[in-house]
Protein backbone atom coordinates (compact mmCIF):
# COMPACT_ATOMS: atom_id res chain seq x y z
CA UNK A 1 0.00 0.00 0.00
CA UNK A 2 0.81 3.69 -0.60
CA UNK A 3 -0.29 6.95 -1.06
CA UNK A 4 -1.55 10.12 0.77
CA UNK A 5 -2.53 9.00 4.57
CA UNK A 6 -4.49 12.33 4.07
CA UNK A 7 -5.04 13.69 0.81
CA UNK A 8 -4.59 17.98 1.35
CA UNK A 9 -7.09 20.03 -0.43
CA UNK A 10 -5.72 22.27 -3.36
CA UNK A 11 -6.32 25.77 -2.28
CA UNK A 12 -8.44 28.44 -4.07
CA UNK A 13 -6.65 31.52 -5.49
CA UNK A 14 -7.91 33.81 -7.98
CA UNK A 15 -6.26 33.57 -11.37
CA UNK A 16 -4.43 30.13 -10.46
CA UNK A 17 -5.84 26.85 -11.70
CA UNK A 18 -4.71 24.11 -9.85
CA UNK A 19 -3.15 21.43 -11.93
CA UNK A 20 -1.73 18.91 -9.62
CA UNK A 21 -1.04 17.87 -6.19
CA UNK A 22 2.27 16.02 -5.68
CA UNK A 23 3.69 14.21 -2.77
CA UNK A 24 5.28 17.24 -1.29
CA UNK A 25 4.07 19.79 -4.07
CA UNK A 26 1.43 21.60 -5.14
CA UNK A 27 1.37 22.74 -8.80
CA UNK A 28 -0.80 25.62 -10.03
CA UNK A 29 -1.18 27.83 -13.65
CA UNK A 30 -1.34 31.05 -13.41
CA UNK A 31 -2.88 33.80 -16.25
CA UNK A 32 -0.16 34.08 -17.97
CA UNK A 33 1.09 30.61 -18.61
CA UNK A 34 3.37 29.89 -16.27
CA UNK A 35 3.69 27.19 -13.48
CA UNK A 36 3.62 27.93 -9.77
CA UNK A 37 4.73 25.36 -7.67
CA UNK A 38 4.27 25.71 -4.26
CA UNK A 39 6.87 23.19 -1.54
CA UNK A 40 4.59 21.82 0.95
CA UNK A 41 6.02 21.03 4.29
CA UNK A 42 4.97 17.27 3.64
CA UNK A 43 7.36 14.16 3.88
CA UNK A 44 7.46 10.93 2.54
CA UNK A 45 8.57 7.68 3.38
CA UNK A 46 8.52 3.92 2.34
CA UNK A 47 6.21 5.12 -0.22
CA UNK A 48 3.42 7.10 2.06
CA UNK A 49 2.85 10.56 2.09
CA UNK A 50 3.25 10.96 6.12
CA UNK A 51 0.22 12.49 7.97
CA UNK A 52 2.59 14.76 10.06
CA UNK A 53 4.45 17.41 8.43
CA UNK A 54 8.16 19.28 8.93
CA UNK A 55 7.76 22.80 9.85
CA UNK A 56 9.84 24.51 7.16
CA UNK A 57 10.39 21.93 5.11
CA UNK A 58 8.98 23.23 2.01
CA UNK A 59 10.51 26.67 2.21
CA UNK A 60 14.26 24.86 2.65
CA UNK A 61 14.07 22.91 -0.05
CA UNK A 62 13.07 25.71 -2.06
CA UNK A 63 15.50 28.24 -1.34
CA UNK A 64 18.14 25.33 -1.41
CA UNK A 65 17.27 24.76 -4.84
CA UNK A 66 17.10 28.43 -5.75
CA UNK A 67 21.06 28.85 -4.22
CA UNK A 68 21.46 25.22 -6.34
CA UNK A 69 20.18 27.26 -9.60
CA UNK A 70 22.53 29.80 -8.83
CA UNK A 71 25.79 27.40 -8.90
CA UNK A 72 24.73 25.90 -12.14
CA UNK A 73 24.08 29.05 -14.05
CA UNK A 74 27.02 28.84 -16.69
CA UNK A 75 26.57 25.06 -17.16
CA UNK A 76 22.62 25.10 -17.65
CA UNK A 77 19.78 27.52 -17.86
CA UNK A 78 16.83 26.99 -15.20
CA UNK A 79 13.12 27.75 -15.05
CA UNK A 80 12.66 29.49 -12.63
CA UNK A 81 10.92 33.06 -13.24
CA UNK A 82 10.21 34.71 -9.54
CA UNK A 83 9.82 33.82 -6.34
CA UNK A 84 6.44 36.15 -5.75
CA UNK A 85 3.81 35.08 -4.37
CA UNK A 86 0.56 35.39 -6.41
CA UNK A 87 -1.90 37.91 -4.98
CA UNK A 88 -4.73 36.07 -2.94
CA UNK A 89 -2.28 33.23 -2.18
CA UNK A 90 -2.00 32.54 1.41
CA UNK A 91 0.67 34.65 3.37
CA UNK A 92 2.09 30.98 3.89
CA UNK A 93 3.44 30.56 0.36
CA UNK A 94 6.08 33.21 1.00
CA UNK A 95 9.24 31.67 0.65
CA UNK A 96 7.97 28.48 -1.13
CA UNK A 97 6.46 28.95 -4.01
CA UNK A 98 8.13 29.15 -6.95
CA UNK A 99 6.97 30.79 -10.93
CA UNK A 100 8.42 28.96 -13.19
CA UNK A 101 8.32 29.09 -17.33
CA UNK A 102 6.36 26.18 -18.37
CA UNK A 103 8.00 24.24 -20.47
CA UNK A 104 8.04 21.31 -22.94
CA UNK A 105 8.86 18.35 -20.09
CA UNK A 106 11.49 15.88 -21.78
CA UNK A 107 9.80 12.52 -20.24
CA UNK A 108 12.96 10.91 -18.65
CA UNK A 109 14.07 11.42 -14.77
CA UNK A 110 17.71 12.30 -15.37
CA UNK A 111 19.72 10.74 -12.67
CA UNK A 112 23.04 10.77 -12.04
CA UNK A 113 25.44 7.82 -10.27
CA UNK A 114 28.72 8.51 -8.10
CA UNK A 115 28.32 5.77 -5.74
CA UNK A 116 26.06 2.26 -5.71
CA UNK A 117 23.21 1.90 -3.59
CA UNK A 118 19.14 1.50 -3.89
CA UNK A 119 18.32 0.36 -7.70
CA UNK A 120 21.36 0.78 -8.82
CA UNK A 121 22.76 -1.48 -6.07
CA UNK A 122 19.83 -4.33 -7.06
CA UNK A 123 20.81 -4.39 -10.25
CA UNK A 124 24.15 -4.72 -10.26
CA UNK A 125 23.87 -7.79 -7.97
CA UNK A 126 21.80 -9.20 -10.58
CA UNK A 127 24.19 -8.37 -13.38
CA UNK A 128 27.13 -6.37 -12.46
CA UNK A 129 25.14 -3.51 -14.34
CA UNK A 130 23.20 -0.44 -13.59
CA UNK A 131 20.59 0.47 -16.48
CA UNK A 132 22.56 -1.74 -18.93
CA UNK A 133 26.37 -0.19 -18.15
CA UNK A 134 29.04 -3.02 -17.25
CA UNK A 135 30.56 -1.95 -13.82
CA UNK A 136 33.61 -3.70 -12.07
CA UNK A 137 33.36 -6.63 -9.37
CA UNK A 138 33.51 -6.51 -6.65
CA UNK A 139 31.15 -3.17 -5.19
CA UNK A 140 29.41 -3.10 -2.71
CA UNK A 141 26.21 -0.69 -0.96
CA UNK A 142 27.56 2.74 -0.52
CA UNK A 143 30.82 2.02 -2.86
CA UNK A 144 32.14 5.00 -5.04
CA UNK A 145 31.58 4.17 -8.67
CA UNK A 146 34.63 4.89 -10.82
CA UNK A 147 33.59 7.58 -12.69
CA UNK A 148 29.61 9.04 -12.67
CA UNK A 149 27.15 7.65 -14.52
CA UNK A 150 24.31 8.77 -16.15
CA UNK A 151 21.57 6.35 -15.22
CA UNK A 152 17.73 7.61 -16.88
CA UNK A 153 14.70 6.15 -15.99
CA UNK A 154 10.83 6.42 -17.04
CA UNK A 155 8.51 8.46 -14.91
CA UNK A 156 5.67 6.75 -13.23
CA UNK A 157 2.50 7.63 -11.17
CA UNK A 158 2.21 8.61 -7.62
CA UNK A 159 3.63 5.54 -5.37
CA UNK A 160 5.40 3.85 -7.81
CA UNK A 161 8.72 3.10 -8.64
CA UNK A 162 10.05 5.00 -11.72
CA UNK A 163 11.45 2.20 -14.16
CA UNK A 164 15.17 2.26 -14.94
CA UNK A 165 16.40 2.39 -18.18
CA UNK A 166 18.81 1.94 -20.92
CA UNK A 167 20.37 4.48 -22.58
CA UNK A 168 19.74 3.24 -25.90
CA UNK A 169 16.13 3.04 -24.76
CA UNK A 170 16.35 7.11 -24.05
CA UNK A 171 17.87 7.47 -27.80
CA UNK A 172 14.63 5.96 -28.98
CA UNK A 173 11.92 7.25 -27.21
CA UNK A 174 13.07 10.81 -27.26
CA UNK A 175 15.94 10.98 -30.10
CA UNK A 176 20.08 10.42 -30.24
CA UNK A 177 20.17 14.18 -30.15
CA UNK A 178 17.90 14.95 -26.83
CA UNK A 179 19.63 12.10 -25.71
CA UNK A 180 23.03 13.07 -26.20
CA UNK A 181 22.06 16.36 -24.42
CA UNK A 182 20.47 14.70 -21.20
CA UNK A 183 23.24 12.48 -20.29
CA UNK A 184 25.80 15.42 -21.15
CA UNK A 185 24.15 17.53 -18.97
CA UNK A 186 23.12 15.56 -16.17
CA UNK A 187 26.66 14.57 -15.89
CA UNK A 188 27.92 18.20 -15.97
CA UNK A 189 25.64 19.21 -13.20
CA UNK A 190 26.09 16.57 -10.94
CA UNK A 191 30.05 16.51 -11.35
CA UNK A 192 29.70 20.26 -10.20
CA UNK A 193 27.27 19.50 -7.23
CA UNK A 194 29.22 16.73 -6.16
CA UNK A 195 32.77 18.61 -5.66
CA UNK A 196 30.52 21.44 -3.79
CA UNK A 197 29.05 18.81 -1.45
CA UNK A 198 32.24 17.35 -1.57
CA UNK A 199 33.82 20.51 -0.10
CA UNK A 200 31.32 20.85 2.65
CA UNK A 201 31.54 17.32 4.33
CA UNK A 202 28.42 16.28 2.23
CA UNK A 203 28.41 12.81 -0.11
CA UNK A 204 26.28 13.33 -2.90
CA UNK A 205 25.70 9.57 -3.52
CA UNK A 206 22.80 10.18 -6.74
CA UNK A 207 20.94 12.70 -7.67
CA UNK A 208 17.76 13.40 -10.48
CA UNK A 209 17.05 16.16 -12.89
CA UNK A 210 14.06 16.86 -14.93
CA UNK A 211 14.81 18.98 -17.86
CA UNK A 212 12.29 20.34 -20.65
CA UNK A 213 12.83 22.66 -23.62
CA UNK A 214 11.58 25.98 -24.47
CA UNK A 215 11.55 27.89 -27.28
CA UNK A 216 13.64 31.10 -27.91
CA UNK A 217 13.23 33.91 -29.75
CA UNK A 218 15.04 32.85 -33.23
CA UNK A 219 12.82 29.46 -33.00
CA UNK A 220 15.60 27.62 -31.74
CA UNK A 221 14.71 24.84 -28.66
CA UNK A 222 17.03 25.48 -25.91
CA UNK A 223 17.55 22.93 -22.77
CA UNK A 224 15.96 23.82 -19.88
CA UNK A 225 16.44 22.57 -16.15
CA UNK A 226 13.55 22.40 -14.30
CA UNK A 227 11.73 21.03 -11.31
CA UNK A 228 13.73 21.23 -8.07
CA UNK A 229 17.13 20.34 -7.79
CA UNK A 230 19.57 18.96 -5.73
CA UNK A 231 17.34 18.44 -2.63
CA UNK A 232 17.19 15.70 -0.11
CA UNK A 233 13.98 15.03 -1.47
CA UNK A 234 15.78 14.23 -5.37
CA UNK A 235 19.09 13.42 -4.25
CA UNK A 236 21.30 10.89 -1.23
CA UNK A 237 22.92 12.79 0.28
CA UNK A 238 25.12 11.12 2.90
CA UNK A 239 27.15 12.56 5.80
CA UNK A 240 31.35 12.24 4.62
CA UNK A 241 32.02 11.85 7.81
CA UNK A 242 30.14 8.15 8.73
CA UNK A 243 30.33 7.29 4.84
CA UNK A 244 31.36 3.26 5.21
CA UNK A 245 30.62 1.22 1.71
CA UNK A 246 29.20 -2.36 2.72
CA UNK A 247 26.23 -1.30 4.63
CA UNK A 248 23.44 0.92 4.09
CA UNK A 249 24.51 4.62 4.40
CA UNK A 250 22.90 6.41 7.13
CA UNK A 251 20.31 9.54 4.95
CA UNK A 252 20.95 13.03 5.55
CA UNK A 253 17.57 13.80 6.59
CA UNK A 254 14.99 11.08 6.81
CA UNK A 255 17.29 8.71 8.67
CA UNK A 256 15.03 9.82 12.17
CA UNK A 257 11.81 9.13 10.16
CA UNK A 258 13.00 5.79 9.06
CA UNK A 259 14.08 4.31 12.03
CA UNK A 260 11.36 5.65 13.99
CA UNK A 261 8.40 4.31 11.82
CA UNK A 262 10.03 0.85 11.82
CA UNK A 263 10.88 0.91 15.62
CA UNK A 264 8.36 -1.11 17.87
CA UNK A 265 7.80 2.69 19.31
CA UNK A 266 5.42 3.23 16.16
CA UNK A 267 3.45 -0.01 16.50
CA UNK A 268 3.73 0.16 12.57
CA UNK A 269 4.55 -2.31 9.65
CA UNK A 270 6.03 -0.84 6.89
CA UNK A 271 4.85 -4.50 5.14
CA UNK A 272 1.56 -4.00 5.93
CA UNK A 273 -1.60 -2.54 4.28
CA UNK A 274 -2.16 -0.12 7.14
CA UNK A 275 -0.79 3.61 6.94
CA UNK A 276 1.68 4.88 8.95
CA UNK A 277 0.75 6.38 12.14
CA UNK A 278 1.65 10.80 12.94
CA UNK A 279 5.31 11.01 13.84
CA UNK A 280 5.92 11.99 17.72
CA UNK A 281 7.27 15.80 18.28
CA UNK A 282 10.61 14.78 18.66
CA UNK A 283 11.05 12.71 15.78
CA UNK A 284 9.54 15.83 13.54
CA UNK A 285 12.07 18.13 15.59
CA UNK A 286 14.87 15.76 15.13
CA UNK A 287 13.85 16.18 11.34
CA UNK A 288 13.65 19.83 10.94
CA UNK A 289 16.92 20.10 12.04
CA UNK A 290 18.45 18.28 10.00
CA UNK A 291 17.08 20.04 6.77
CA UNK A 292 18.69 22.99 8.69
CA UNK A 293 21.75 21.25 9.07
CA UNK A 294 21.72 20.10 5.34
CA UNK A 295 20.72 23.69 4.15
CA UNK A 296 23.44 25.48 6.08
CA UNK A 297 26.58 22.93 5.10
CA UNK A 298 25.58 23.57 1.26
CA UNK A 299 25.03 26.85 1.36
CA UNK A 300 27.43 27.97 4.19
CA UNK A 301 24.32 30.37 4.31
CA UNK A 302 22.47 30.89 8.38
CA UNK A 303 18.84 29.31 8.40
CA UNK A 304 16.48 32.25 9.45
N1 LIG B 1 9.18 24.15 -15.73
C1 LIG B 1 8.32 23.15 -15.80
N2 LIG B 1 7.41 23.09 -16.79
C2 LIG B 1 6.52 22.06 -16.86
N3 LIG B 1 6.43 21.07 -15.97
C3 LIG B 1 7.32 21.07 -14.94
C4 LIG B 1 8.30 22.10 -14.80
N4 LIG B 1 9.04 21.83 -13.68
C5 LIG B 1 8.53 20.70 -13.16
N5 LIG B 1 7.50 20.21 -13.90
C6 LIG B 1 6.68 19.03 -13.65
O1 LIG B 1 5.89 19.33 -12.52
C7 LIG B 1 5.58 18.14 -11.81
C8 LIG B 1 5.95 18.33 -10.34
O2 LIG B 1 5.28 17.39 -9.65
P1 LIG B 1 5.81 16.78 -8.30
O3 LIG B 1 5.44 17.70 -7.20
O4 LIG B 1 7.26 16.43 -8.42
O5 LIG B 1 4.94 15.51 -8.15
P2 LIG B 1 5.18 14.05 -8.70
O6 LIG B 1 6.56 13.98 -9.29
O7 LIG B 1 5.01 13.26 -7.44
O8 LIG B 1 4.08 13.87 -9.69
C9 LIG B 1 6.37 17.03 -12.46
O9 LIG B 1 5.51 16.33 -13.31
C10 LIG B 1 7.43 17.79 -13.26
O10 LIG B 1 7.84 17.06 -14.39
MG1 LIG C 1 8.47 14.85 -9.01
Amino acid sequence: MSGFVVKPEPQQVPGLVHLHTGKVRDLYRNEAGDLVMVASDRTSAYDWVLPSVIPDKGRILTQLSLWWFDQLQDLVPHHVLSTDVPAGAPADWAGRTLVCKSLRMVPVECVARGYLTGSGLVEYRESRTVCGLALPEGLVNGSELPGPIFTPATKAAVGDHDENVSYEEVARQVGAETAALLRQTTLAVYGRARDIARDRGIVLADTKFEFGYETVADGQDRLVIADEVLTPDSSRFWPASSWEPGRAQPSFDKQFIRDWLTSDASGWDPGSDSPPPALPQEIVDASRAKYVEAYERLTGLTWS
